[in-house]
Parts: C-alpha cells; structure tokens; sequence
C-alpha cells in the first residue's frame, strides 16, 4: 500500500514538474523551448473535422506518426465543448490530448472559436441563433454576415467564456505537457466588405484613430511595414485625426481600422490565456491577400504582413503571426513574414510532396519555429515514406540546429524548375547549391516531365566545416575570392566532359539550365585555376546521424564516384542525409 502511494505521489510530483513550453530568444532566432528543450515542430494540421470523433483523432495520430512528425495541430470546435450556453464538455479535447501524449506527439490546439475562415461556422447553435445578443457584422449596405461583430461585447463575452473553461481544462488535466502552443482563432478577417458597417463598428470608426495605434506607429517608425509607412506619409503623418484624416480615404483604410479592432478583440483571449499559461507561445494565422484581390475580397483585416504594425499595436500579448500558404511563391511568401519582429512559424502549408524539402528550406534560411502541411491526413499514401524520412532525419538534426537558430551560421535551399540553383558565400567560401537535376545523368532530369521540387539547409559548423542536409541537392565549394566561372561545362559521370567546351570547340551547346539566382555563371571553372588564392577541396565527406546531444556518428563515408572524384558532395532526390564536409585548402 505504502509502496502504491509512493508510487502515485512519484507520479505525480514528475507531472507537476513538466514546464510549459515557452519562447526565448538566440540571437535574431526566437527559439521555441518544450519540456525544457529547443523544439522545432514538424507537424501536419488535421482536416477541420478531424477532432470530432475518437476514430478520426486516431487516424490522424496514427497518420502523423507516418509521416515522422513530431507534432499535431487540432482544432478546438466551440460548438462541440459548449453545446449548451454554459454547459461545457470537454471529450473531444481529452480525446486528442490523451491519444497524442500516448504516441509522445506534442499538440497546438486551434481555437475555432468565434471566427473561423473569416465566418462564425463554429459557434454554437444558440450563439447563432441569437443574432439579438450576439450582432452581425454587416456590410456597407446593411447586409448582415455570418460573422459575428468584433465590436459586440456580448460576443467577445460568450466566446472568451469558452476560451477561458477550454484553457482551464487543458491547464488542469494535461499534466504530460502535450499542448505546446496555441491558436487564437483561424484566419480572422472580413468578406465582401473591407471592413464592418454594423452601428456598433460605426461608432468604433467615428471615434477616429486611437492615440495608442499612433504612438505605436512612431515609436517603431523605422520598422513599419513599408506600405503602411508609405500610406500614412502620403496622408501627412497626422497624429490624430479621424480614420480617412490620418491613412487617406480608401478601402485599405478600412482595413487598417478593421484590423485594429480584430486585434483587439484578440488581444482580449490572448491575455486571458496568457493569465492561464504565463509563457505558452501564443499565434495567430492569416489567409493571404494574393491573386491581386482587394481586402474584402480575401479575408480583409487579418494578420496579414502589410498589417503586422497594426497587429501588433492593438495585440501585444499574441507572439507572432503567421502565414497559411496555399499560393504558388513559397519562398517569397515565407519572408514576408520571416522578419526581425516577427518569428516565422507556418501552421498551414498545402499538402505536396515538397513539404518536408520546404521545413528544411525555412529553418536554414529563416531559423523558422515550424511548418505544417494542411490536412495530411488525405495525402496519398504513397507519399508518407519520402515525408517521413525527411521529417525524421531533420528532427534528429535538431540539437545541431538548435545551436545555430539566429547566429547567422545557417542557409536554407529550395529548387524546383523555375529556381534550380543559389550561390551564397559565408566565410570566405562560395557555395554554389543546385537542383540535383542540374546533373544530367538521371533521365528524368532531362525527360520534360517537372523537377521535383527539393530543398535543405547548411550549417557552417566551423570555418571550412560544415553540416548539409536535405534532399535533392548538389553543392560545389571554391574560395570567394577567386574569379567566379561564367560558365559551367557538363562533366559525365566519368568526370569526362560530356560534350566539348567554349574552349575546344564553339559547338558548345550543352550547359547547365540557367542558374536563378547568379545569372552571370558562365565560363569554365577551370578559368579560376589561375586565381592567387588558394583552392579548396574536399577533405572528408561522412553521412551521419546524430545523437540528441548532438554528437555526429558516422554511417558511411563518400568519395570516388559518389563525390564526382572530390568535386561536389550531393543528395538524391529520393533521399534525405546528413552529411559532415570538411574542405582544405590547396596551392
Ligand atoms: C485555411 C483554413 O485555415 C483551414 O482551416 C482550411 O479551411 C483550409 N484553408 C482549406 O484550404
């Protein structure tokens, strides 16, 4: 009996002492910290009505685990815990907590609260229905939304209600510490209108532009958004005034207004939650303003780039926000949000084949918190083992990242088609990375059909040292100093050249597809041979695992063919390694 009670009081002592997940900063990196270590989430987001029946939750937990993720994003349906005004239940979200922590997969819970996609699908039937107490926002012409009034406190009322029981439960019984992060909301913002014209935002507006969004404004006046900044110059950068006085009259000063109040109304849960969990990193997702729309027409007012200032402004307490990408541009996209007052963390990617090369690309070139493809859960089978062996292999590789977030030691790769190589330089050495298909000797490199899309990052782990992992990619190492070639000629497998250079012959039609980023690539390598700089090549090339403490282990080692006789290192595109590169210098 004794020894049961000790063991319970053990128990539960160990619970207790799991720490909450919080952010802290390295260097220009905010790194995400979970059971007292740095995290990098790589998780899929269930469907949207995934987490309403314990056999969904359950092949979504078994799905993730397929995929080698080491996180979930659940959504948290209103209607489903607060069916009755008042009277909560609580199954759905002990379903998914208990079934996550038994796979040791960690959740990000997704508020689907009062707004969900702009529009209020998932509050309750009685909030619904009762359109008296619970306002519609409503068009320029009086037309009224399914989407609740921001402005209505009401609705603020009976949704922070739920957000509040909700994260008290969570606090209470999810003693493993499986939720690690959550999502105030899902991608707030108006349709058909840019902002609300209901009386009660009518007033809000006539009120005019509170002193707090511009002293925000001047006090971060070198780090505004450019077309914010841009838009309240042209208006003169008046202090105060009415909405039109200080932005200028058009329907994105409509969105600023709306945004602003957005914010707010989140800034109101995001307190409340923080008085539950004081460090829980706390987000908020937009759906993007592309294919040239007008606010309105995407969801207008939402956490959007061109909006961070006013997000920021009116939602302090929420940690960052965060981009949904559905759009063609990943790599464009993903800086618009990767900023210095903003950590890049991306809860909705759509579901391809490239999503794993894609969390390689953003953690080595923007130290990002995360990725998520959407609805993992319907991708094609057949694709889970490429997405697992990434996703696992970067997970392994996570103390080593996680020493390098923010010290600038870090790139990320991405390739497909259109972008098929990158020169960068760091250190005194110019790395030139490729698509893998810019070797001629797979057919379907020049077969027509599409380069798969293929990504991954280098670590700079000491001078002429360095950590490459990924899928997909051909790197070539020479000092930075010497004269860069103009042209690549095509070596064979041999090493042979495939067809005859400038130099032997003008016949020369056979290069290397165009470099996307250094144009200007086009002599023979061998030009650099009269450089006075010394050469580099390459001094050890080891496939590696690593340990979580960081330790490098050898698999095997590359050379002779494997390493086109020391002149690259590569990755297949069917494949994912690490691999450890030592180069050395030579006159
Ligand atoms: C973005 C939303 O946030 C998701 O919940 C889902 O509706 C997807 N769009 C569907 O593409």
């Amino acid at each position: 009996m004794l020894r049961t009670i000790l063991i319970v009081i053990l128990i539960c002592t160990f619970a207790q002492a799991r720490s909450e997940s919080r952010l802290e900063k390295q260097g220009t990196a905010t790194r995400l910290i979970v059971d007292d270590a740095p995290y990098i989430i790589i998780g899929g987001e269930t469907g949207n009505s995934m987490g309403s029946s314990t056999a969904d939750v359950s092949e979504c937990i078994a799905k993730a685990k397929a995929h080698g993720y080491n996180t979930v994003l659940f959504p948290v349906s209103w209607e489903l815990i607060e069916p009755e005004k008042g009277k909560f239940d609580f199954a759905t979200v002990d379903d998914i907590i208990s079934q996550a922590s038994a796979e040791e997969l960690k959740v990000v819970f997704l508020w689907f609260g009062a707004w969900k996609n702009s529009m209020s699908c998932y509050a309750p039937e009685w909030f619904k229905r009762d359109t008296k107490f619970y306002p519609r926002a409503r068009t320029a012409s009086g037309k009224p939304l399914e989407i609740a009034s921001a402005f209505s406190k009401n609705v603020f009322d009976a949704d922070a209600k739920a957000f509040t029981s909700l994260l008290r439960h969570i606090k209470e019984t999810d003693k493993s510490g499986t939720v690690i992060m959550l999502q105030v909301e899902n991608e707030i913002g108006m349709l058909e209108d840019a902002r609300d014209h209901s009386d009660l935002a009518n007033a809000a507006y006539n009120k005019g532009v509170p002193a707090e969004l511009v002293s925000h404004l001047k006090k971060y006046k070198k780090s505004l958004h450019p077309q914010l900044l841009s838009k309240w110059q042209k208006a003169g950068m008046k202090q105060s005034g009415s909405w039109t006085e200080v932005f200028g009259d058009d329907i994105f000063t409509d969105e600023i207004f709306m945004a602003y109040y957005y914010a707010k109304y989140v800034e109101g849960l995001a307190q409340i939650a923080r008085s539950i969990f004081p460090d829980m990193p706390l987000y908020v997702n937009a759906a993007m303003n592309s294919r040239g729309r007008l606010p309105g027409e995407y969801p207008s007012a939402g956490p959007l780039a061109h909006l961070k200032d006013i997000w920021h402004a009116a939602a302090p307490t929420i940690n960052f926000l965060s981009p949904d990408l559905y759009d063609s541009g990943f790599t464009s996209w993903v800086a618009t949000y990767a900023l210095p007052d903003n950590p890049l963390f991306i809860p909705e990617i759509k579901a391809t084949p490239a999503n794993s090369a894609q969390a390689y690309y953003v953690i080595g070139e923007h130290n990002a918190i995360g990725l998520s493809p959407f609805a993992f859960n319907l991708r094609p089978e057949a694709d889970y083992e490429y997405q697992r062996k990434g996703n696992e292999t970067l997970q392994s590789l996570t103390p080593v990242i996680a020493r390098h977030l923010g010290k600038g030691t870090m790139n990320g790769f991405y390739f497909d088609s259109d972008s098929v190589s990158r020169t960068i330089e760091r250190d005194g050495v110019r790395i030139k990375a490729s698509h893998y298909f810019t070797l001629p000797w797979d057919p379907r490199a020049t077969d027509g059909s599409p380069w798969k899309p293929v990504g991954g990052l280098i670590i700079n782990i000491s001078p002429l040292e360095y950590i490459v992992a990924g899928s997909g990619l051909v790197l070539t190492f020479e000092p930075a100093l010497s004269k860069a070639p103009t042209t690549t000629a095509i070596l064979g497998e041999d090493g042979f050249a495939l067809t005859p250079t400038a130099k032997s012959s003008d016949k020369s039609d056979t290069f290397h597809k165009s470099d996307s980023s250094d144009k200007s690539d086009k002599s023979d390598p061998s030009d650099s041979s009269d450089s006075p700089f010394p050469r580099l090549g390459l001094a050890s090339v080891t496939e590696v695992s690593v340990s979580p403490d960081g330790a490098l282990h050898r698999i095997r080692t590359f050379n002779g063919d494997e390493t086109h006789q020391g002149r690259h290192i590569r990755i297949g595109v069917d494949d994912f390694k690490i691999l450890h590169v030592k180069l050395y210098e030579y006159e």
